[in-house]
């Protein structure tokens, strides 16, 4: 199957996500749906969680476009692969990244990755998904303005820089999310 160069709606509210996306699928525009309330995201996998947000999208967008479910998050691995698929809502609002750096503190293992699972719907209901991950390590203190959640915290395997640092730039060919989107550009040429 392949599909033409076209429009992606991101069933979120995440402008983050919906720009990173857009900057790694160079000839797509990826725009937010516009709804008020998103479903829950009470599966146990980020697959579980991309696909019940497509499916959320496809009920609201027009029959003609691309709808597309996003589930992304950070697994340390002395957590035993926590926060995880509940990395938005870890900790008290607004803290997860405290409570991170706290259940890190005094460990030398501070391994961690991203992890992002794209589900694509399109019109014609059928189902694509793809998965990206990126690896590197938790640092102690805050660094850089780039980016959102935990990459001010987070340095990528050969680099020495946080993905804040890096920015958005870096993020658009590199980040977990990116390697996913290009996986689902694959798929869309019929790879
Ligand atoms: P959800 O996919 O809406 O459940 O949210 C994923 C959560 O994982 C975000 O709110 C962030 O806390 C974290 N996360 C996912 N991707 C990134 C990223 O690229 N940078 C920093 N944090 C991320």
């Amino acid at each position: 199957m392949v599909i033409p160069l076209g429009a992606l709606r991101l069933a979120s509210s995440n402008a983050h996500k919906a720009r990173e996306l857009e900057r790694a699928l160079p000839g797509w525009t990826v725009e937010l749906l516009e709804a008020d309330e998103f479903p829950p995201e009470d599966g146990e996998t980020y697959f579980e969680n991309a696909l019940i947000k497509a499916r959320f999208g496809r009920s609201w967008a027009s029959p003609d476009e691309l709808v597309l479910g996003e589930d992304s998050g950070i697994e340390a691995a002395v957590l035993g692969g926590r926060p995880g698929i509940h990395s938005a809502r870890w900790g008290k609002p607004g803290s997860s990244v405290d409570r991170l750096l706290r259940e890190l503190e005094g460990k030398n293992d501070r391994r961690a990755r991203y992890v992002c699972e794209l589900v694509c719907l399109l019109p014609d209901g059928t189902e694509l998904r793809a998965r990206g991950t990126l690896e590197g390590e938790v640092v102690r203190e805050r660094r850089g303005t780039g980016g959102f959640g935990y990459d001010p915290v987070f340095v990528p395997e050969g680099e020495t820089s946080t993905v804040a640092e890096l920015g958005d730039e870096w993020k658009a060919t590199n980040s977990h999310r990116a390697r996913a989107a290009l996986k689902l550009l694959e798929e869309f040429l019929g790879g």
